[in-house]
């Protein structure tokens, strides 16, 4: 009892309030403290305190590869989410990441992503087998709708690089006369072979 009264006279005789009086102010004071700190927090504090997971890095905008083989542009399929989603069309590389929701795994074009698609294109194709840039046999039509996507896409993508021709592609990658030959002229007999190869 004697320490209250002590400490009553004390607030008192410094302040002129009342112990109640005194605690109220005070936890007024520091509530109005936190509020307005509260406000001048930085957003990296906030974003550093909340648990939200980090944004996926995503890849930067359409950078030149330059000469490729099939064999590279296939790593361009978006498996990897860090790497751009790349499509050719007759040769030429574009870079086709602002409609990944087309192209990006799961979207209804995903089997276009890093691949040679001018006969699946001039033929309005899903066929794996049509996922090359031989265009033997084609129709005057066929090529016209070619042309159409592919004036689509210069409008429509930045062109990123082109393809080294197959054949060097087919020697780069030390493929067998007989398979190289299946590539370059997938005929009605060779489609097996040329899935098989183009599937790996
Ligand atoms: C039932 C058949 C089909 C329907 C309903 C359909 C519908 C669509 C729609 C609504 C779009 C979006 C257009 C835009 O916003 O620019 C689109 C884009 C596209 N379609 Fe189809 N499509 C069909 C068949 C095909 C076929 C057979 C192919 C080729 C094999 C194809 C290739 C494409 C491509 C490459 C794009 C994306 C073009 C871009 O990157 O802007 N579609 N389709």
């Amino acid at each position: 009892m004697g320490l209250f009264t002590l400490l009553s006279d004390t607030i008192y005789s410094y302040t002129g309030l009342s112990p109640v009086a005194f605690f109220t102010i005070l936890a007024l004071m520091v509530g109005i403290y936190h509020l307005v700190s509260g406000m001048f927090v930085s957003p990296e504090a906030i974003a550093a305190k909340t648990s939200l997971p980090p944004e996926p890095e995503l890849p930067p905008g359409p950078i030149q590869i330059g000469e490729v083989t099939l064999d590279e542009l296939r790593t361009y399929d978006g498996s990897d989410p860090k790497k751009p989603l790349l499509m050719a069309i007759k040769g030429n590389i574009y870079d086709v990441s602002r409609s990944r929701m087309f192209y990006g795994p799961g979207g209804p074009y995903a089997l276009f992503a890093g691949r040679e698609t001018s006969r699946a294109l001039a033929l309005m194709s899903f066929d794996h087998n049509d996922l090359t840039s031989n265009l033997d046999g084609l129709s005057a039509s066929e090529l016209e709708v070619l042309q159409d996507w592919e004036e689509k896409f210069k409008e429509k993508y930045v062109k990123v690089g082109h393809l080294v021709s197959e054949g060097i592609t087919n020697s780069d990658n030390n493929l067998d006369d007989e398979k190289a030959g299946a590539l370059q002229e997938p005929g009605p007999d060779t489609k097996s072979t040329v899935e098989s190869l183009e599937s790996k």
